[in-house]
């Protein structure tokens, strides 16, 4: 079996098809996920809180999303493989290609993905020149939760919401392939993804995005602690893990998650 192209996910947006995504950080979960229909897997910094038991992403190493992917990769070979660099791993243009390279190289990943938006324009740009697939965040940006003051819903005021616009047309323009939308209102998630021609992927961004993606952890309700409004745990009345994974791939491609009680307006 040959893994989902970027085209084929970009094909899915122009039939109007919903793309499933979770995400992964380990070998036995990408396997579970790969066989149950799910489109693209994020390996997300998230595994800070979710693996590693930190607070945030911020602690999260190179070295840990190396291992992480790497371990998704093997685990896998139907989905797309989105991998995060991590919290200041992107500062310079030079070390945003090396670090993306070892994220290709030895993590095997499709994609690598970035949180920000205008600048990371060249950091983009310097991917791209060297084939490198890019994936923007926008939105809740969870690498900036110190300047952010915690995880607020973001793009409330015309304002920020103009401006999340306009970064998200600049990312385009720069090359990249997918965008991830976090925390916004449903009615901004949905005039982005109007906007832009690349896929665009919400977590708590409303229904009318090309796709959805959740914390695995969240989907399955064994996460600790807050839980965001967007979250639904979909093994609640399920029997097992494999028809919970079924069942969130169902509910974003027929449109019914997320519902208006896990969206913001
Ligand atoms: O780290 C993460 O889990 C993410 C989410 C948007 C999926 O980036």
């Amino acid at each position: 079996m040959s893994r989902l192209t970027i085209k084929e996910l970009q094909n899915m947006k122009s039939q109007g098809e919903k793309i499933a995504v979770l995400t992964a950080y380990d070998a036995s979960f990408a396997s579970l996920l790969d066989d149950n229909g799910v489109d693209a897997f994020i390996v997300g910094d998230s595994l800070g809180m979710v693996c590693q038991g930190h607070d945030s992403t911020l602690p999260v190493t190179m070295d840990d999303m190396v291992y992480h992917s790497a371990n998704v990769a093997r685990g896998s070979q139907r989905s797309y493989v989105i991998t995060d660099l991590p919290y200041q791993s992107y500062t310079t243009v030079k070390q945003t290609l090396e670090n993306a390279q070892r994220l290709i190289n030895e993590g095997g990943a499709q994609m690598v993905k970035l949180e920000g938006g205008q600048q990371q324009l060249e950091n983009i740009k310097e991917l791209i020149k060297h084939n490198i697939p890019v994936c923007g965040h926008l939105g809740l940006e969870p690498q900036s939760v110190k300047e952010l003051g915690g995880y607020k819903v973001q793009g409330r005021d015309e304002d920020s919401a103009a401006r999340i616009l306009n970064d998200a047309k600049a990312l385009q323009q720069a090359g990249i392939q997918i965008l991830v939308l976090e925390c916004i209102p449903a009615s901004l998630g949905k005039l982005i993804t109007e906007v832009l021609s690349i896929p665009v992927i919400g977590i708590g961004a409303g229904v009318d995005c090309d796709g959805q993606v959740l914390v695995t952890y969240d989907m399955l309700g064994i996460s600790r602690g807050h839980k965001a409004k967007f979250v639904k745990n979909f093994l609640q009345g399920q029997n097992d893990i494999e028809s919970a994974i079924r069942a969130y791939v169902e509910a974003v491609k027929k449109s019914q998650y997320p519902a208006l009680e896990h969206s913001y307006q």
